[in-house]
Parts: structure tokens; sequence; C-alpha cells
């Protein structure tokens, strides 16, 4: 069921260069759990991000920074048993990798060998270029994340668009180059304005994989929850909803609650 120019059987971190070779969009979406992941797997979705955004839509947090390592690794390993073609990708939690390279490093050695996930993704630019270094030169790819970082929201204060200043831009295009000298092989670039992210990803060899960053870009990923609409409260203006799923499950819900309240279920045929 994939839209691919090519029939990918895996999708690899190479499949993704050679996409953006090719101009063929990358397409990404979160998953946290088998059941979700072996839908997005079967659907042609090439790769699955374990969002460290499972604190807020798996876990109920106000935002990305409480949850741990050792959770991150639960959701990915139920991830990868679900898997048979998409790349999965495993978010370095906060606090995980910024304090020192032999850290990050220990922790994207635990999700690879305790998930085994296939890369792991981490935010920032200059900042965590050593942290970036290290888990390279032990063979673990990584995912870059600028623009809008949520594990930086308390020094950011809001969720608003990122550089559009042209200070804020020019970092994050020497940022864009630094990660991929270093050999990330993408990037992952959130909220910024569609004409700095379009030159950004023409101005480097690596993916850019956008979440409102505009159509310029090498590919998008979304939240599930969101493009599912399982949440009625988050409406970016970035976000475009494929479902109802909040109203439909309440709906069907409600009405299983009525069937068995009323004796309606279970029925003859739906007993032994
Ligand atoms: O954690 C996450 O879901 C993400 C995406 C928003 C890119 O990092």
């Amino acid at each position: 069921m994939s839209a691919s120019k090519k029939d990918y059987k895996r999708v690899t971190t190479k499949s993704l260069i050679e996409m953006k070779a090719d101009g063929e969009k990358i397409s990404m979406l979160t998953a946290y759990d088998f059941s979700m992941a072996k839908i997005v797997d079967a659907a042609g979705v090439d790769v699955i991000l374990v969002g460290d955004s499972a604190s807020n839509v798996m876990a109920g947090h106000e935002t990305t920074l409480p949850i741990t390592l050792d959770q991150m690794i639960y959701h990915a390993s139920s991830v990868v048993r679900a898997i048979s073609r998409s790349l999965v990708v495993v978010d370095l939690p906060f606090g995980s990798y910024q304090s020192d390279a032999k850290e990050a490093l220990r922790s994207a050695i635990r999700i690879m060998k305790e998930s085994g996930g296939h890369a792991v993704k981490l935010e920032g630019g200059s900042e965590v270029k050593d942290s970036i270094k290290k888990i390279l030169n032990a063979g673990i790819p990584v995912m870059g994340h600028l623009g809008l970082t949520p594990q930086s929201i308390y020094k950011f204060g809001t969720y608003t668009v990122r550089a559009k200043e042209e200070e804020e831009a020019d970092k994050l295009m020497k940022d864009a180059k630094l990660l991929e000298k270093l050999g990330c092989f993408a990037i992952v670039i959130e909220k910024v304005p569609a004409h700095l992210a379009e030159k950004v990803a023409k101005s480097i060899s690596i993916p850019v994989i956008g979440i409102g960053a505009g159509g310029g870009v090498d590919g998008q990923v979304l939240v599930i929850h969101d493009m599912l609409g399982m949440n009625n409260e988050f409406s970016p203006r970035f976000l475009r909803r494929y479902l109802s799923l909040y109203e439909e499950m309440t709906t069907a819900i409600g009405q299983y609650v009525n069937d068995v309240k009323s004796s309606d279920f279970p029925n003859e045929k739906e007993q032994y």
C-alpha cells in the first residue's frame, strides 16, 4: 500500500538519502505501541518515530521533559516488534544526552540494545556536537532536530514559530550544515518559516523532514494522535486531520455503554 517510486522492502537510513536524491518525499509518523505501529507500518510509512511526545500523548504530561530512558525503551521495543518495513527512529529523552558525550553514548547504546530500534534522534546543533560525534563513532545512526525543540520549552517560554529573526535563522542554517558534516542521516526541522526550511533543505544533501515547516522540505512528520484527530484540543495551523477519531470513538464507546445498560449487548449470537 505504498506510493514509493522504488519498492523499498525495508527502509534504511541509506534509503532516505536515496529518496531525497530521487526527489521522493519521505513520510514519517510517530507510534508508541505495538498495535498502532503495525497499522502505520502496513500503511507504508517510511519512518516510524518513537517520539518523546509519548510523554504528552501516552502519559498525559504537559511537556516532553518527564519521560525517562526506560520508558522510551519500553515504547520503542513494542514498536519494533510490530514492524516489517519502516525504519524505527527513537528519541533520546531529556537528560539522557546533554550532560556529556559518554552519557549520550551510553543512552544511545541502551536504546539500540534493549529496544532494537534502528537509529536515535536528539535535539540541538552545535551545543550537542560532541554527543552526536560519540554516538556516530559507535556506528549508531543519528537524526538531528532543529527549530522548535520541545525539550528546551522552558528556555523558549512558548511553542511559537522559531527562527523568524535573522540571527536565529543563521544559527539554524549553520547547525543544519554542521549536523550534515558530522554524519547525521537526516534532520527534523520543527515550526520555522517555510522559506527558511526550504533554503536549508536545498543547502544540504541529507533529508530535512519538516513539521510545521512547509512543503519545500524532503518529507513530513506528524504525531499520529493529532493527524487521526484523537485529540480535539490541539489545532495548530500546520496540522491536517485525516480522521475525527475523538468524536468517532466517544460515539462508539457511548453506544457500547447504552447497549450494556439496556441489556442489548450481548445478544443470543454473542454468547456460548
Ligand atoms: O517527539 C516527537 O513526536 C517529535 C516530533 C514532533 C518530530 O519529535
